[in-house]
């Protein structure tokens, strides 16, 4: 009997989902055609409603590796972009796509599409949540950092603008997987007590912990990887003389660096704006693994559109 799951923010997978997910990426790190879910060309909606390279390559590549189509739509070509609501739209793809990937803004809009459609619904990036970008980060985590198995024991911090999706993902993804996880942003640019929370009732029933804090220097003591992003995100840039001020302390510089584990490593979702959020001692130093995060979305949203359409069709094969 089959299921249908979405990915909209972190915590739609449980411990052991996230673990499978993972585990699947894994598989597909190792072997790019572990699993052809899709036979022919079924299609897979992609859509963007804001700009992206990461993740339209690698939905766009992977569609087509798991033997579909990916039919990648953008706002300034379709009816979305001229008002026609997300309910009509996702009556008309759910009729034809296999599945809905769509990267908008406001996370409302990816709730409502998941209302009506009958096929998986996966979030590639609202203002609120990034959850696929974390299942790449933590796939890279579990690579470099002694697999699925360990990622309990781990430590993280991420540093800078504490308010938005990506801190929001780490404090929701890193609860899931019983993390000791960190967040530190300045005053004003910290995440919503609510989700906060969330992450904290989850920690709790997986022996992970959550501390949010305003000192760059107390979130990263200690951790096995340092976690940045962007100080202006998408759709904020009309604020970017405000918002670069009060993130200069915030900044992964070398000295930020060495207060972590000596073997820590360093991530950023990227696109990384050099000699700002991080230096490029950091980012092109040894401790980076940048380049292989970015190529970790290939294999981890592979592995979690074959785990969607796995439970959707009820076929466990396709879990593992
Ligand atoms: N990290 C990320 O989502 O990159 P893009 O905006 O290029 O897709
Ligand atoms: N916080 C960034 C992430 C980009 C992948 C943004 O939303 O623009």
């Amino acid at each position: 009997m089959g299921e249908l799951r979405h990915m909209l923010r972190d915590d739609d997978v449980n411990h052991e989902e996230q673990k499978q997910i993972l585990e699947l990426g894994m598989k597909f790190r190792a072997d790019r055609f572990y699993h052809r879910p899709f036979e022919g060309p079924q299609g897979v909606a992609v859509i963007f409603d804001k700009p992206s390279t990461r993740t339209r390559s690698s939905f766009s590549i992977g569609v087509a590796e798991l033997g579909g189509y990916p039919l990648v739509i953008d706002k300034s070509g379709s009816q979305l972009g001229r008002g026609e609501p997300v309910a009509d739209t996702a009556e008309v793809l759910t009729r034809m796509a296999y599945g809905i990937v769509w990267r908008t803004f406001e996370q409302s809009r990816v709730e409502q599409m998941a209302r009506v459609a009958t096929v998986p619904v996966v979030n590639a990036l609202t203002d609120e949540f990034h959850p696929c970008q974390v299942l790449a980060d933590f796939l890279t985590l579990a690579q470099f950092k002694g697999g699925v198995d360990n990622l309990e024991n781990l430590k993280i911090a991420y540093v800078g603008d504490a308010a938005n999706n990506m801190s929001n993902s780490y404090l929701l993804a890193g609860a899931v997987a019983g993390m000791d996880v960190r967040v530190a942003g300045p005053n004003g640019y910290l995440p919503d007590q609510k989700i906060v929370e969330d992450a904290q009732a989850i920690a709790e029933t997986t022996g992970g912990s959550i501390m949010v804090t305003v000192d760059p220097e107390q979130a990263v003591d200690g951790v096995d990887c340092i976690f940045t992003d962007t100080w202006v995100s998408m759709g904020e840039e009309a604020e970017y003389a405000i918002r670069s001020k009060p993130f200069w302390p915030y900044q992964v510089n070398e000295r930020l660096m060495g207060l972590a584990k000596p073997d820590a490593l360093f991530q950023h979702c990227l696109p990384a704006y050099r000699g700002k959020e991080v230096t490029t001692g950091v980012i092109d130093g040894p401790q980076s693994v940048v380049w292989d995060e970015a190529e970790n979305r290939l294999h981890a949203q592979k592995a979690l559109l074959t785990w969607l359409i796995g439970k959707q069709r009820g076929d466990e094969s396709l879990l593992s």
